[in-house]
C-alpha cells in the first residue's frame, strides 16, 4: 500500500491570518458576515457527517442515489485514470465512483480540512491498496496547481457544495476549475434542485438541531483561533429561503442586545438584539441555469441525472 501523500497549499498560518480578515470586515459591517468555509474545522466536519445521516437532509441520500445508478455510466464516459474531487470531506460517495472507475490511477481530494483528508485518505487506501491518494489541504477559491497524474481528469465537485457560493464567485470558480482541466477532460457537478419550501427550510434547520450546532460552531472557531467569547448559547440558527434568488440563506441571530470581544483583532462587536450574522448561501438550481452556467464557463453539458424523486441533479460536463 502507497503511503498517503498530502500537499499543503496554505502555509500553516494561512488559516489565522485569512480568518482574522475575514472577521474583522465580516463583523464591521452591515449586514454582519462570516465566510462558510470557517464552519470546517474538525469539529465542524464531524457535525456535517452527522448531517448528512438526518433525516430532514435529503441532499446527501439523493446524491449517493444517483451516483450508485450512474457510476458505471461515468466510468465509461470519461475513461478517468486521475479523478480530482474538491470540498470532497469525508469521500464517503465517491467510493462508489472509485470503484466503478476501473482505469483509475490516482484520487487527488481537495480540502481545507485536514483532518476529513487524512481520514478519508486512509480509509479509502486500506479499500483499494493500489490507488495512489494525493490530498490538497487548500481552498478551492484560491489558485492552486494539481499534482501532475495522468488523464484523462475527471473532476468531481459534489454534495451541492457549488451552491454555498454566490453567483459572481460561482463563476470566477468555474472558470478557475476549466482552467485546471485539459479539452476533453470532464467536470461531475452536484447541484440541489428548487423544491418546496418546507422541504428546504427542513434540510437546513432541522428538528434535531444539528444543523444548529454546525452553524453555532463558527463562533468556537473564532473564539479558539482568535480569543473571543462569543457563547453560541445568545444565538439562534435561522434559516430562510429566497424565494427571488432561490438559495436558503443560514443566519445566526442575537437573541439580546450584546457585545463580544474580539481580542486578537483588538475589536469589540455590539449587536442589537434581533441583529443577525448571515453565515451561508445554498443556492438551489434548475436544469437550464446549470447548463447555461456552465456553458458560460467553458463546459458542454453531456448528461444531467436525478434522483427518482427529482430533488437532486448530478451532471456531466466536457471541458471544451
Ligand atoms: N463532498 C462532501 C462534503 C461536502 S461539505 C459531501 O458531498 O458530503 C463541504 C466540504 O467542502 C467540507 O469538507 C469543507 O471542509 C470543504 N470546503 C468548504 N469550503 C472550502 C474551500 N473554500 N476550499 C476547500 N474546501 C472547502
Ligand atoms: N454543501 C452543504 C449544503 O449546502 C453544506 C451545508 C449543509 C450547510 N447544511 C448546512 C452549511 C448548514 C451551513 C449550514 O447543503
Amino acid at each position: 500500500m502507497s503511503p498517503l501523500a498530502v500537499t499543503r497549499t496554505l502555509p500553516a498560518d494561512a488559516t489565522t491570518a485569512a480568518l482574522r480578515a475575514d472577521v474583522a470586515h465580516g463583523l464591521t459591517r452591515t449586514p454582519k458576515q462570516l465566510p462558510p468555509k470557517w464552519f470546517y474545522d474538525a469539529r465542524g466536519s464531524d457535525l456535517f457527517e452527522a448531517i448528512t445521516a438526518l433525516p430532514d437532509y435529503y441532499p446527501t441520500r439523493a446524491e449517493r442515489e444517483i451516483l450508485i445508478s450512474r457510476s458505471a455510466d461515468i466510468a465509461a464516459a470519461t475513461g478517468a485514470r486521475t479523478l480530482v474531487e474538491l470540498g470532497s470531506g469525508s469521500s464517503d460517495k465517491t467510493r462508489h465512483l472509485i470503484k466503478a472507475l476501473t482505469g483509475l490511477h490516482t484520487y487527488v481530494p481537495v480540502d481545507v480540512s485536514e483532518s476529513a483528508l487524512a481520514a478519508a485518505g486512509e480509509a479509502l487506501l486500506a479499500a483499494h491498496p493500489e490507488l495512489t491518494v494525493h490530498a490538497l489541504v487548500a481552498d478551492f477559491q484560491q489558485g492552486f496547481a494539481l499534482p501532475g497524474t495522468p488523464g484523462p481528469r475527471l473532476l468531481a465537485f459534489l454534495g451541492g457544495t457549488i451552491g454555498n457560493l454566490l453567483p459572481d464567485e460561482r463563476a470566477a470558480f468555474l472558470r478557475s476549475v476549466r482552467d485546471l482541466l485539459a479539452p476533453g477532460d470532464a467536470l461531475l457537478l452536484g447541484t440541489d434542485l428548487v423544491k418546496d419550501e418546507a422541504t428546504l427550510v427542513a434540510a437546513y434547520d432541522d428538528a434535531q438541531g444539528v444543523t444548529a450546532e454546525f452553524d453555532k460552531n463558527v463562533l468556537n472557531v473564532i473564539n479558539r483561533e482568535l480569543g473571543a467569547d462569543f457563547d453560541p448559547d445568545d444565538f439562534r440558527h435561522v434559516a430562510v429561503w429566497d424565494t427571488e434568488r432561490e438559495w436558503i440563506e443560514m443566519r445566526l441571530r442575537a437573541r439580546r442586545e450584546l457585545t463580544v470581544k474580539v481580542p486578537a483583532l483588538d475589536l469589540v462587536v455590539p449587536f442589537a438584539a434581533g441583529e443577525e450574522i448571515r453565515t451561508e448561501i445554498s443556492a438551489k438550481f434548475r436544469e437550464e441555469g446549470v447548463r447555461g452556467e456552465l456553458g458560460a464557463a467553458g463546459f458542454e453539458l453531456r448528461e444531467w441525472w436525478t434522483d427518482e424523486a427529482g430533488r437532486f441533479a448530478l451532471s456531466l460536463s466536457v471541458r471544451t
